[in-house]
């Protein structure tokens, strides 16, 4: 069974085809390399002994993607990860937000109509949940505006397939991340940051590299433990393995609805300050900060309800923080020394 794993060569993707070959499924990545490379291929080769296909393609353009489909007849279900995702970026560029994520999805979704392709799963994000109203933050909480044009991309994209469900036999998972941090223990695929990272995690590790002189700390008076914001910092390789468990439930038909959504976290918040004394413990090694003022946009504090998807999906994290935080810097000394060949 082929499963269609779209910018699979991308920091989840990359860690979920991983997971699926490892399961025994055959994959066929996508991916316009806009934020990757093809060498993403072989590393997950030199993982799982396994190649995985791969096609570049513009997923905004629709005959590209028609006829990937007509040439692979045997593909079983997609996993949609493809999608620009810098909150900060968005904002800059709304319009490129919306026409490349949204267009993506549904050129996508037409594809898995045309084609008779009935399971999907969709990379969502925790940011549809806004500053939540109570904590920890379950499913059924209220999806609050949008922060953000990549933050209404992912709400846009989960009412897109509310609909498309009801329009055709399709079965839907999306899937709500909360924070992915860390990377493969074979140190071979993580995170590629471009240019000055936005996510915490790379900027403390290229901090602690020495390429940044100290790590802003936005914002210190929050109503937190420290003052500093709380997140539900979750390891890649969990975030992947629970794509495997999604897939196999729809294709075992095995859902309770044709539109089901899973949180994706460790049910546990960290703050910033926890962060830094977490890679500090895993590594030895001090980070220099400074606490500034507040990022526009952060929201204070976040972490997942985990029951439904431990209870359902039979899934639960399992990686602690200090192994991400080991992992991230051992990916971060590759990183500095290989970066011109990833
Ligand atoms: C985490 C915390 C910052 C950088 C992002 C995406 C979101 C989702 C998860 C995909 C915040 C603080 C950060 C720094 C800092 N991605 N911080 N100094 O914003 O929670 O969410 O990743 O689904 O869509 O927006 O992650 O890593 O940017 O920030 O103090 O240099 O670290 O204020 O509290 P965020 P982040």
């Amino acid at each position: 069974m082929k499963i269609l794993v779209t910018g699979g060569t991308g920091y989840i993707g990359s860690h979920t085809v991983v997971e699926l070959q490892q399961a025994g499924f055959e994959v066929l990545i996508i991916d316009n390399l806009s934020n990757s490379s093809e060498v993403v291929v072989d590393c997950i080769e030199k993982i799982t002994s396994k190649k995985p296909h791969f096609k570049k393609i513009e997923m905004c353009n629709f005959n590209e993607m028609d006829s990937l489909f007509a040439n692979n007849t045997d593909i079983v279900a997609a996993i949609h990860f493809a999608a620009k995702i810098e909150v900060g970026e968005s904002v800059k560029h709304p319009l490129m937000y919306l026409e490349n994520n949204l267009l993506s999805q549904i050129n996508l979704l037409k594809c898995l109509e045309k084609y008779a392709i009935k399971n999907v799963v969709f990379s969502s994000s925790c940011t549809v949940y806004g500053n939540p109203d109570s904590l920890p933050v379950n499913e059924n909480a209220t999806i609050k505006k949008a922060e953000s044009p990549y933050g209404s991309t992912k709400q846009m994209g989960e009412e897109i397939l509310e609909h498309t469900v009801k329009s055709f036999n399709l079965q839907n998972i999306s899937l709500r991340y909360f924070n992915p941090i860390g990377n493969h223990k074979s140190n071979l695929i993580g995170e590629i940051p471009h240019g000055v990272p936005s996510h915490l995690v790379p900027y403390l590790t290229q901090t602690a590299l020495g390429i940044r002189q100290y790590l802003n700390v936005f914002g210190g008076n929050y109503n937190t433990i420290d003052g500093t914001c709380v997140r539900d910092y979750i390891h890649v390789v969990d975030i992947a393995r629970a794509h495997v468990v999604a897939i196999e439930r729809l294709i075992q038909n095995k859902n309770k609805s044709n539109y089901e959504v899973f949180n994706l976290g460790t049910g546990i918040g960290f703050s910033v300050l926890q962060m830094i004394q977490a890679f500090e413990n895993a590594t030895g090694i001090k980070i220099n900060y400074k606490i500034i003022e507040r990022r526009s946009g952060d929201v204070e504090a976040v972490y997942a309800d985990t029951t439904k998807a431990n209870n359902e999906l039979g899934w639960k994290a399992e990686i602690s923080v200090e192994e991400m935080m080991r992992s991230a810097w051992e990916w971060e000394k590759r990183l500095q020394k290989e970066k011109n060949k990833l």
